[in-house]
């Protein structure tokens, strides 16, 4: 059968990739797919790059769990999705509970994205700077950055970025912009006001974190389209498709189906770049833990085996 960035780079997109995890790496049978660049031809670090692993302490940078995910896809020739650089979540809490102006917590975001992107300058396809900037009712998540600089957190970061590595992509990632509503609106005018402030950016990225059954093409397509219109890329970043347990046989043919219809809403957008699976195997999913009830959301089982929905993927393609 096609293995899966095969059958991308055929269709003419840069990648299909995977999120991995480093205390995964030990799992030899899992490493030996993963390492597979026909099968996958990009990375994101599931956690080893968030702001809690790279900077614990203030200005105290370990790049341990980075490094050894990077090294892995130079080594298995794949391209790397950095992730992420400022976000609510996995913050230490020196952040998160410091007390800041606005001049002292500039320069520590400024600090934190020029060490990180310039320790990866080079290697990164693309940096996730903002995640998860908006609610869903589109107004601004009120954390410590913006509560501390308003949005302007968002331009510092992103012009830091731009500056400790021209060649590197610059997204703001988000889920529930595959829906119509104040969410993809709202993401649609940040884009438009950066753009007309002269802010790099380069691109957004649609989690894609399903329900199964709930996926709808047609806005996802509008959705992309409204953002490629602005002279952005875009990316199916965190793709999987959850289950309420216990799965049928009819969900996983469902699965297979959402999954075909999600990387071909990809195919339809010239400016989707590629799509990256919230890792690979149910064995290493981060939903069962989250979404109390649900499960089995990514292509191969538990057992490493490939899913129908392995099959969706190559229909979509
Ligand atoms: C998740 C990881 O997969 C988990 O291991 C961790 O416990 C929590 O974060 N949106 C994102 C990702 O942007 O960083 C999240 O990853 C999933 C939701």
């Amino acid at each position: 059968t096609v293995a899966l960035n095969n059958a991308a780079k055929a269709a003419g997109k840069l990648y299909f990739g995977t999120a991995t995890d480093n205390p995964e790496l030990t799992d030899t049978a899992y490493v030996a797919i993963l390492n597979n660049t026909n099968m996958f031809g990009q990375l994101t670090p599931g956690n080893s790059m968030k702001w809690d692993a790279i900077e614990p302490e203030q200005n105290v940078f370990d790049f341990t769990g980075g490094d050894q995910i990077a090294d892995l896809a130079e080594a298995t020739g794949k391209i790397i999705r950095g992730h992420n650089l400022v976000w609510y979540s996995q913050l230490p809490t020196w952040v998160s509970s410091g007390t800041w102006t606005t001049e002292t917590l500039t320069a520590v975001i400024q600090n934190h994205v020029t060490t990180e992107v310039s320790h990866y300058a080079g290697k990164m396809y693309a940096w996730d700077v903002i995640n998860e900037p908006f609610n869903d009712d589109g107004t601004f998540r009120t954390d410590v950055f913006y509560n501390t600089l308003g949005s302007d957190y968002i331009s510092i970061a992103l012009t830091a970025a731009r500056a400790a590595d021209p060649n590197a992509k610059l997204y703001i990632n988000d889920y529930n912009l595959e829906y119509s509503g104040a969410k993809i609106d709202a993401m649609v005018q940040l884009v438009t006001d950066l753009k007309a402030a002269d802010v790099p950016i380069d691109g957004i990225g649609f989690e894609s974190h399903f329900i199964l059954g709930e996926v709808d093409a047609s806005s996802l397509q509008t959705n992309m389209e409204s953002l490629t219109a602005l002279g952005v890329e875009v990316a199916i970043t965190e793709l999987d498709d959850r289950i309420e347990l216990p799965a049928t046989d009819a969900d996983l043919e469902q699965q297979k189906a959402d999954y075909e219809s999600v990387v071909g809403v990809c195919m339809a957008v010239s400016g989707c770049v590629g799509v990256t699976i919230w890792d690979y195997t149910d064995k290493y999913s981060w939903i069962p833990s989250t979404f109390s009830g649900y499960g089995e959301a990514c292509p191969w089982d538990e057992n490493l085996v490939p899913k129908p929905a392995y099959d969706g993927i190559v229909l979509g393609f």
